[in-house]
């Protein structure tokens, strides 16, 4: 579809570009223009100006009108980015299907731009002016077969050489300039190339088509790499480097039992190149930047659980957090990632190098579920933690969980961290744990030594533990760790999570008559509804809890606890009393573990009937 141009002129007229810019871009005024942190590079100093018509970055180059904004911005192509723009402006979009022959043949040319200088490129690594660029290469350990697969090259150190070659072609520099190949001015006006003295890495969408390039000066020089601006055909958004490659190997058909290579994520051109050399046909790389949502998504596209290659220092475990909040409200019950922490300050193309093939393979093959390896990433470098610290991170873990937008996934997550959270950081107990029942892996949603038992009484007994913590909120505290291992229905997990989230913001009331007031003001009482079998307003009429009742509610919620999760609770109770024996502690938790002793003679008893309450 190709758009009228006089429509074009009075969108951009009627969309002022520094409101557009200004609502994903914190903008400062700078004389008549206003300026802001670059979103399309990571920056902490303002370098991207918004004029009147048109957008600039003198960091990265970036340079557009408020249309190639939105396109760079949101991963949208022309025709969409147009219809937002239009809708916002209350403008209806012309549709004019004669243009789209002229519209293809833009995008062509730009093509054939890019084409002439991978044919350029590509030779001069093989003649003598290329012979440093050629001998770095080889150097670093690739093979030619390698560099010609990635039609790795060569640009010249001589300014000006390559418009001349191309000027014969009929390209001008401001069709390189729209190409990506050259430097411009704030005005868009080409200045010069972009790469002289690099070896280059032509950049190639998913299905092949070249796009734009990379550069990586020799040896020590800055700016290490460089990479081509966006432009019509090229979002830094949208593509791996490698994604084509790797797509094919992919999908290519192969022989029974013969798995298909795992599609891993690694940070850059040499590590994805290096990889491929050594039959990791799946490696591909972002340019330059952090993961974003539409590379997740063309990765899905391609594995329901690529690996995510992360640097296991300080640094790259941040990265990991990122990518993995990047990820999660995209995750789905079979759309996952893995996650390879490297050994600290290794690369997949060092590590090649250096340990071979094998230790890489098994890398890989160790990486571990997200769910596995969040509540690692998470509570890196908390020890010890006292009541404030334990609180933030537990807020952080249901926070993390609740960016899933599958419900029941989310509460897998979510009961998978506080369980991992309750064994990590007991409380009382110094530092992490790590007794005979620290897991390291599988963390599972249900508990082991879970007794079958009728669905119904299961369900009843669930019910009714979180009935009694709703009369008793008091006991919420001192039940959570248990409370969480809980492999509740979602009605029910939603009760849960109240209770746990008021409790972790140390806001839960201490008495049933303050709880239930608290859930009226916030309009809660539909959550709690699934779980009340009389009226909770009728039941929850004295303020005071009665001492007594607790003790009573105490032990009847171990006792139920005890029905359900009978071997785990009888070690737990064991392992409790272990402890404090061995530490010591005062009567108000010598009366909490009394409850459970009396719950769990109630169980060798036989049990006291369900409807005791
Ligand atoms: P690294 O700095 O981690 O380097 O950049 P590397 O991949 O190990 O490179 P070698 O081994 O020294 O050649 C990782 C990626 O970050 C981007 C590039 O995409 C690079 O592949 N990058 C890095 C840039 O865009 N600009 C830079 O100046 C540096
Ligand atoms: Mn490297």
């Amino acid at each position: 579809m190709a758009i009228d141009s006089a429509f074009l002129d009075e969108l951009r007229a009627r969309t002022p570009i520094a409101s557009v810019v200004g609502r994903r871009v914190k903008l400062a005024r700078s004389g008549r223009n206003w300026k802001g942190c670059c979103p399309f590079h990571g920056e902490k100093t303002p370098s991207f100006y918004v004029y009147d018509d048109h957008f600039h970055c003198f960091g990265c180059g970036v340079h557009g009108d408020v249309i190639s904004f939105v396109m760079q911005m949101e991963g949208k192509n022309f025709p969409e980015a147009v219809e937002e723009l239009a809708s916002s402006a209350g403008m209806d979009v012309p549709k004019d299907t004669r243009r789209t022959q002229q519209e293809v043949a833009h995008v062509r040319s730009l093509e054939d731009v890019l084409a002439a200088t991978q044919e350029i490129w590509s030779h001069a690594l093989y003649k003598p002016e290329g012979r440093a660029g050629l001998d770095y290469l080889l150097g670093r350990g690739l093979t030619r077969e390698t560099l010609e697969a990635f039609g790795l090259g060569w640009a010249s150190e001589r300014r000006g050489e390559l418009v001349s070659a191309l000027a014969p072609k009929g390209i001008t520099p401001d069709m390189m300039a729209e190409a990506g190949l050259m430097r411009v001015d704030e005005h868009g006006h080409p200045k010069g190339e972009l790469f002289w003295g690099r070896v280059t890495f032509p950049i190639r969408d998913r299905k092949g088509r070249l796009v734009s390039f990379g550069g990586r000066i020799l040896g020590d020089g800055q700016p290490k790499y460089l990479n081509g601006p966006e432009t019509p055909v090229f979002s830094k958004r949208r593509l791996l480097f490698g994604l084509d490659r790797a797509r094919a190997a992919v999908r290519a058909p192969r022989p029974k039992g013969v798995l298909a290579p795992d599609l891993v994520v690694v940070e850059g051109y040499m590590d994805v190149i290096a990889l491929h050399q050594a039959g990791f046909t799946g490696a591909v790389a972002p340019l330059g930047t952090a993961l974003t949502l539409e590379q997740l998504e063309a990765l899905w596209q391609v594995d329901r659980t690529p690996i995510l290659c992360f640097d296991g220092d300080a640094a790259g475990r941040r990265a990991a957090v990122k990518a993995a909040e990047t990820g999660l409200p995209l995750l789905k019950q079979d759309y996952s990632l893995r996650i390879c922490l490297l050994p600290d300050g290794e690369d997949p193309d060092s590590l090649v190098r250096t340990r071979g093939r094998q230790a890489v393979a098994e890398m890989f093959a160790a990486a571990q579920p997200l769910s596995e390896v969040l509540f690692d990433l998470l509570s890196a470098g908390t020890n010890n933690p006292g009541p404030e610290e334990r609180a933030a991170l537990r807020r952080r873990l249901t926070e993390v969980a609740a960016l899933i937008p599958d419900k029941t996934l989310a509460s897998e997550y979510r009961s998978t961290l506080l369980d991992r959270f309750f064994t990590t950081f007991r409380r009382g107990g110094g530092g992490k744990w790590n007794g005979p029942q620290g897991r390291k892996t599988n963390a599972p949603a249900s508990v082991p030594g879970a007794v079958p038992v009728n669905m119904d009484q299961t369900r009843e007994r669930q019910r009714l533990m979180l009935e009694l913590l709703l009369f008793h909120p008091i006991l919420v505290p001192e039940v959570e760790e248990a409370l969480c291992r809980l492999d509740l229905p979602e009605e029910f997990a939603e009760v849960r999570a109240l209770l746990l989230d008021l409790s972790a913001e140390g806001e839960l009331p201490d008495n049933a008559a303050a709880l239930y007031a608290w859930l009226q003001a916030e309009g809660a009482e539909e959550t709690i509804r699934a779980v009340m079998r009389e009226s909770y307003s009728a039941m929850s009429e004295s303020d005071a809890e009665d001492p007594a009742h607790t003790v009573a509610a105490r032990t009847q919620w171990w006792h139920f606890y005890g029905l359900l999760y009978g071997p785990q609770f009888i070690q737990e109770v064991n392992r409790e009393i272990a402890r404090f024996v061995e530490k010591g502690g005062d009567s108000a938790e010598w009366q909490r573990l009394q409850a459970r002793l009396e719950a769990m003679e109630r169980l060798k008893r036989g049990g006291v009937d369900d409807t005791e309450l």
